[in-house]
This record gives C-alpha cells, sequence and structure tokens, in this order.
C-alpha cells in the first residue's frame, strides 16, 4: 500500500520544547508499554454538518474539554493501535495500519460516531511517524505504538449521539506488553464476568469494553494471573478471547499441527493479528481453523495431549504462550509452562515481516518515511 501526500491535510506546528537527544535515548531506556510518549500528536476535529476539519500536529499534551462533553457522560469513545517499525535500510514502516483504519470505522459506525476517511487516518500517521521518527526503537520486539482515538466533544447532556467529535493520535515507544517480557503468561477463565454479549457491542473498539473488563482483570490478579479469558454470554462455555488479545490453541492431530482460534462470532473483536496469523500458520505448513472452542474441550484436550500449546495474540501482545490455566472449574499447565515450537515459529515469522527480516509477500507493509 503507497501513501499519497495527505500532509497538506495536516498542518505541522513543531513543538518548541522537544525533548533532548538525551532525553529522549534514557526514556527509551526499557520502554514496557504505554508509559512515555513522543513529542508531537496530531488532533483532527469534526462537526456534523460541515465534516472532518484540518488536522494539527502539535506539542504531545493535555487536551482541553468542556465538562459537559458527551464522552465524560455517555462514553462515546473508541480507539485503535497499530505499530511503526524501523526497517533494515532505515526506513520506518507499520503493519497494516489500513485495518486498522477500517476496523476503527467498525467501531465508530457501533457507537453512532462519523466515519474517519482512510487518507486522514493514515495521513496522521505519516504526519506523526515523520516527525518523531527518533523515537522510533530499533531492536526487534520494539516498536512505535501507534494509538488512535476518536471521543465526543460536544457539550450537551441530552442522551443523544454528540454532534461534534476530536480525533486523537498519540505514539508511544514500546517493548513487551507483559512485563516479564515473552515468558508465558497465567490466564484466569472469568466465570463471575461477561465482556460482550450478542448486539452488545464486542467486535467494537470502545473504551467502555475495557471499563467493563477492569473488575475481572482485577479479579484474574487477585488469583495470581496476568489476564481474563473470557466466555460467551449465553452458554457460558465457549472461549471468545482475552482481556486485550485473541487465543489460539495448537492441536497435534493424526500427526498434522492444527492450530485454532475462536470464531468471530460477533461478541470478540476480529484481531489484525489473529486475521495475519491465520495466513501464516498455513504458509508454515500447519493446518489452520476458525470454530468454537468450549473450556471442556480445553481441559479435555489438555489432559489426553491432544492440545500441546495456547498462545495469546495482538498488536501490543504480539504472540505471547500461555503456559497455565486457573479457574473455578479446575487449574491446568500447557506444555510444562513454556513456550512451544509453534507460538515461537509464528512469532518469528510475524516479527520477521514487521521488522522487514522477511519478504512482505501480503502487502502488509506500509512504507511511512
Ligand atoms: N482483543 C481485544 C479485546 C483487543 O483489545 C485486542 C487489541 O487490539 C485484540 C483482541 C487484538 O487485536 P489486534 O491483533 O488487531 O491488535
Ligand atoms: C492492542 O494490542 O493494540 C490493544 O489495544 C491491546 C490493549 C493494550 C488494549
Amino acid at each position: 500500500m503507497s501513501l499519497t501526500a495527505n500532509d497538506a491535510m495536516i498542518e505541522i506546528r513543531p513543538s518548541a520544547h522537544p525533548a533532548s537527544a538525551e532525553e529522549r535515548a534514557a526514556r527509551m531506556t526499557n520502554p514496557g508499554f504505554g508509559r512515555i510518549f513522543t513529542d508531537h500528536m496530531v488532533v483532527v476535529p469534526y462537526v456534523e454538518g460541515k465534516g472532518w476539519g484540518k488536522g494539527v500536529l502539535k506539542a504531545y499534551g493535555p487536551i482541553e474539554m468542556d465538562p459537559a462533553a458527551s464522552v465524560l457522560h455517555y462514553g462515546q469513545a473508541i480507539f485503535e493501535g497499530f505499530k511503526a517499525y524501523k526497517q533494515p535500510d532505515g526506513s520506518i514502516a507499520s503493519f497494516r495500519p489500513d485495518a486498522n483504519s477500517r476496523r476503527f470505522n467498525a467501531s465508530a459506525a457501533r457507537l453512532a460516531m462519523p466515519e474517519l476517511p482512510e487518507e486522514i487516518f493514515i495521513g496522521a500517521a505519516k504526519a506523526l511517524i515523520s516527525q518523531d521518527k527518533a523515537w522510533v526503537p530499533g531492536a526487534v520486539g520494539e516498536s512505535l505504538y501507534m494509538r488512535p482515538l476518536m471521543i465526543a466533544t460536544e457539550a450537551a447532556l441530552g442522551v443523544r449521539p454528540s454532534n461534534e467529535y476530536l480525533f486523537v493520535l498519540l505514539a508511544s515507544p514500546s517493548g513487551a506488553y507483559f512485563p516479564a517480557g515473552v515468558k508465558p503468561v497465567t490466564v484466569w477463565i472469568s466465570d463471575d464476568y461477561v465482556r460482550a454479549a450478542p448486539g452488545g457491542t464486542g467486535f467494537a473498539k470502545c473504551a467502555g469494553n475495557y471499563a467493563a473488563s477492569l473488575v475481572a482483570q482485577r479479579q484474574a490478579k487477585e488469583e495470581g494471573c496476568d489476564q481474563v479469558v473470557w466466555l460467551d454470554a449465553i452458554q457460558r462455555e465457549y472461549i471468545e478471547e482475552m482481556g486485550g488479545m485473541n487465543i489460539f490453541f495448537v492441536y497435534q492431530e493424526k500427526g498434522e499441527t492444527v492450530v485454532v482460534t475462536p470464531e468471530l462470532t460477533g461478541t470478540l473483536l476480529p484481531g489484525i493479528t489473529r486475521d495475519s496469523l491465520l495466513q501464516l500458520a498455513r504458509e508454515q505448513g500447519f493446518r489452520a481453523e476458525e470454530r468454537k472452542i468450549s473450556v471442556a474441550e480445553w481441559k479435555s484436550a489438555i489432559a489426553e495431549g491432544r492440545m500441546t500449546e495456547a498462545f495469546a495474540c495482538g498488536t501490543a501482545a504480539v504472540i505471547t504462550p500461555v503456559g497455565h490455566v486457573k479457574s473455578r472449574r479446575g487449574n491446568w499447565d500447557i506444555n510444562k509452562g513454556e513456550t512451544g515450537p509453534v507460538a515461537a515459529k509464528l512469532r518469528e515469522a510475524l516479527l520477521n515481516l514487521q521488522h522487514g527480516l522477511a519478504p512482505d509477500t501480503h502487502g502488509w507493509m506500509t512504507k511511512i518515511v
């Protein structure tokens, strides 16, 4: 995918006080996830009837808002996450930002918010990454995490879609999502809470989904786990996804390696990493399936040795193996709590593509600068 000259749509007003090279280097040491931010951000306003206004790239900083802004009351807020990677030739490319743009608009439609043209979404990314390119880390496993969001800004307490919105794009140099790095995580299957129900907002990346998940995530922590595994709302039996990532299972069936991920039902987020891995798995010679998987099947397939691995995947988490499962229905280990060969192979294939160390045969990389 190529980028046209969108720069004209974004006015560039560089910060008068960017971080010095020393300060930047210090802040970028062991960045973790989502803790440090670059010098700039992009904002683009929307007014009903007029459409999207001129975008501005300016110094990173607070956003002023009326206390009656409807996002603060009724929660019209959506976001995305994608990454930009340093390439071997020194250029910077981002992974499938067009897919994030489409999902952003699917989320917007569900929340009765306006769609944002892809040229603005990608143009804003191009402007911000170009301006802050010194903040893109170089090591494999590190990247510049891009966080686009849209909020309802009209000062109005009536419960109806806002007539004004703000699109914001910020960028955060990032390493591993989990503090322990890529070590296998322990997950808690939530029997007490539900993330999403049919007809709800499960497929959308809206702030409310995450707000509703936090009490379950806290419970998982109290149970000694890193992440929640969500079940379907009706039968409370079928595995959907995790707190901020999708999930895959690896089976050995009659000498064949089969990777399985829960099918998209409308209640789980259609992950872009999930979609990419379904394709990469097939290219690695594995069978890849999307279907329903119950907790009972998970438990029995492990006990019978048919399931050899499980792993989480997402933009932030990349691929993170699941080593231990805890729940009210019992506890079990997967692959003795170690990273398995299929997760390792897919992780390497994905990272090689993203860092430009393998040919981009899918046209997934968008050159930024
Ligand atoms: N599921 C949830 C709830 C998420 O927040 C994310 C992260 O974006 C994912 C899955 C994985 O999606 P993606 O691979 O597009 O990052
Ligand atoms: C992402 O992977 O981009 C996510 O959004 C996951 C989480 C940080 C919310």
